[in-house]
């Protein structure tokens, strides 16, 4: 017998027209059982990407879809700049005290680079918001989070693969900005045993929804590694020549190593989180505070030269390279120990790399110019 079900969940993503804010929704949309509300800003997003989520959900209703299955492809889109704790009090009071059963909160500004260039606007939006959200979810009796963390908050870690006892030592405002959000949400936890967080530090995502209707878009030329290389293929960049930042790594071939895993996977690991805010779960079990963290990588270290044999594979597009100095910031290797999450709760990151180059291709062929074409 079906799960009669009365109502959907209300959750909210923030973040939710980004890459992984929309993987994620997708995601969520996909049990049928959550009402998605977004909030975003738009600073390194469309609109138009929830458009295609909501597309890609109702393509894939069962032909004997109900009226819950249906209103759980809409998307309650609202702009928002989280650093405005005006505009965060609006969104929740369309929904009411407890109106909003949990929310995943993903928005953030992210380049270690630029965060060492302006701090103050890390800060701001990734912790003064993380506050303000945090500070408005209490008044609207919403004690349920999934926080969106990194592997920078290990810095430079001690040991290869990454457990999550390891010490937080972030090397970059942004990193930094991931540590002391983490901290307030544990010290919330403790404070008030109704709260139940978990964080997810993200390796490294990569990869679309193998449809192509939805990918990564980054605004103006991009920092990370594969959406240079996918637009280095397309034309959307110019160069012919990748500028390697340093083979003098401790690394088998020199180059920085990273833990690659597709997006969906990342996208599935939301919701195993989510799940596991619910009263019944076990994975707060001893601890004095409803407050956990979990790696979300696959254990899997790639190189940059790898990863661009990887691409060359999947796009025919014969990359040429030249290694040039170090990028500030940047670490030799952030692999994770996966193991905690696999056995508490659930996840494994299945899909290879071979699988993300081509679902980030596929995406990137189909849409040139990003939701830009529209
Ligand atoms: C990967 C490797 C570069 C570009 C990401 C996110 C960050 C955080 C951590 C989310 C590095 C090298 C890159 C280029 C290069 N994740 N590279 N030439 O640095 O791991 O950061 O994960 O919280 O927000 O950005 O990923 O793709 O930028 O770099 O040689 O033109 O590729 O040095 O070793 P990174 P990346």
């Amino acid at each position: 017998m079906p799960e009669q079900r009365t109502a959907l969940k209300n959750v909210l993503v923030t973040g939710g027209a980004g890459y992984i804010g929309s993987h994620v929704i997708y995601a969520l949309q996909k049990t049928r059982r959550y009402k998605v509300i977004s909030i975003d800003n738009n600073h390194n997003s469309l609109p138009a990407a929830l458009d295609r989520v909501s597309r890609l959900s109702k393509s894939e209703l069962p032909e004997d879809a109900t009226e819950l299955d249906i209103a759980s492809t809409v998307i309650d889109s609202h702009k928002c700049d989280l650093t405005q704790p005006a505009q965060i009090k609006s969104v929740f009071e369309k929904y009411g005290k407890g109106g909003i059963w949990g929310v995943i909160h993903i928005a953030a500004y992210k380049a270690v680079g630029e965060s060492t260039e302006v701090p103050l606007t890390y800060y701001a939006n990734n912790v003064g918001a993380t506050i303000s959200l945090l500070q408005i979810m209490s008044d609207y009796d919403c004690h349920r989070i999934v926080y969106s963390s990194s592997a920078t908050v290990y810095g430079t870690p001690p040991i290869i693969p990454i457990p999550e006892t390891t010490r937080l030592q972030a090397d970059s405002p942004y990193g930094k900005t991931k540590v002391m959000a983490e901290t307030i949400i544990d010290d919330l936890c403790h404070a008030d045993q109704r709260w139940r967080a978990i964080s997810l530090r993200y390796f490294n995502p990569a990869g679309a929804h193998p449809s192509g209707l939805i990918g990564e878009d980054p605004r103006g030329r991009p920092g990370n590694l594969l959406p240079l290389l996918a637009h280095m293929a397309v034309g959307r960049v110019k160069d012919a020549t990748l500028r390697v930042f340093g083979n003098d790594y401790p690394t088998p071939d020199g180059t920085c190593v990273r833990d690659y895993l597709h997006i969906m996977d990342l996208a599935s690991g939301h919701l195993l989180a989510l799940d596991a805010l619910a009263s019944d779960s076990k994975v707060f079990d001893g601890l004095d505070a409803h407050f956990k963290a979990y790696n979300l990588g696959k254990g899997k270290g790639m190189s940059v030269l790898q990863i661009v044999e990887a691409m060359r594979k999947a796009t025919g597009f014969n990359y040429k390279y030249e290694i040039i100095g170090r990028r500030r910031g940047d670490v030799p290797d952030l692999t994770a120990d996966p193991s905690l999450a696999e056995k508490e709760l659930g996840f494994k990151a299945s899909q290879d790399l071979e699988t993300m180059c081509r679902d980030l291709w596929n995406w990137q062929t189909k849409n040139p110019l990003g939701y830009g074409d529209i």
